[in-house]
């Protein structure tokens, strides 16, 4: 470790090669036309079940994805995202509970009243393990994304993938070697996102001053870029994409899949 102030301007005492790493992460959409082979996937799966699981229940399942045709199908689903059918591999994050059912089975028992907290606990544990993933990934140079418009139509992302009852696809993650690395967003002030002892308290009071500044800094930044934004950018997006009709049947679809999210 050493001491350092990082590249993305950032000043920290400390410093090492994973918060290195983290630093310089940026969501990549474009990669070079070259192979990601199945022992680097390994390796990078490997290291990633390492994530600490909710009482080692392990509720999770990675469906790897190379095939064209499968790829092609699930960026109709995402809305069309081009990075999707052009990655050279695609990994489905799943919360699962197949092998919860099948231990309560075992017992005599079922989850068929599953509810809130187990939707909730294996949709954590394929995060952690999902961005686990991510970062082993980002360690070798490898970049991507991560995809969350697999939940469009999750039932569609089931049957794509062949998903099973009591198994859904939480988020994507597109895996390549860098073609085009865009210059990295810029995030809100850590004075707006850390609390020390209470919620508020110093400087994270001032939550709306914060928030105009990060407004100002993210328009910026996409005008450096020429893209289109509004002046108070961070906040036009937002509440563009929240309103009553952001996937509305999701609910609904989640229980046909076997989670209850009750
Ligand atoms: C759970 C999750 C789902 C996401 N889904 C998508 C997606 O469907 N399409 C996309 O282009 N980016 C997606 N992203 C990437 C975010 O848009 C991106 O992380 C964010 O704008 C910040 O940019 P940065 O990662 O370059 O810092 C997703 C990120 C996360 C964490």
């Amino acid at each position: 470790m050493s001491e350092q102030v990082t590249s993305n301007g950032s000043e920290t005492a400390l410093t090492s090669e994973t918060i290195e790493t983290l630093h310089q992460r940026v969501s990549v959409r474009s990669y070079a036309d070259k192979p990601v082979d199945d022992a680097t996937i390994d390796a990078v799966l490997a290291a990633a079940f390492r994530a600490p699981t909710s009482s080692n229940i392990q509720s999770y399942s990675v469906v790897v994805v190379r095939d064209q045709a499968t790829k092609d199908k699930l960026a109709v689903v995402t809305g069309g995202q081009k990075h999707v059918a052009k990655t050279p591999v695609f990994l489905a994050f799943c919360a699962d509970l197949t092998r919860i059912e099948l231990a309560k089975q075992r017992a005599g028992s079922d989850i068929d009243d599953n509810n809130l907290e187990m939707g909730l606990v294996s949709s954590i544990d394929a995060s952690l393990v999902g961005m686990a993933a991510y970062l082993a990934a980002e360690s070798i140079g490898l970049k991507g994304l991560m995809i969350g418009a697999v939940r469009n139509d999750i039932l569609k992302t089931a049957e794509i993938l062949e998903l099973p009852k009591r198994v859904f696809c939480v988020f994507g993650m597109c895996l390549g070697w860098p073609d085009r690395v865009p210059p990295q967003k810029p995030r809100m002030d850590r004075l707006a996102t850390v609390h020390h002892e209470r919620w508020g308290a110093g400087p994270a009071g001032d939550q709306g001053g914060l928030l105009t500044q990060y407004d100002k800094d993210l328009a910026g930044h996409y005008e450096s870029r020429g893209m289109a934004t509004e002046p108070d950018s961070w906040s036009a997006e937002i509440n563009k994409k929240f309103n009553n009709d952001l996937r509305k049947t999701l609910r609904a679809d989640l229980k046909q899949l076997g989670f209850d999210f009750i």
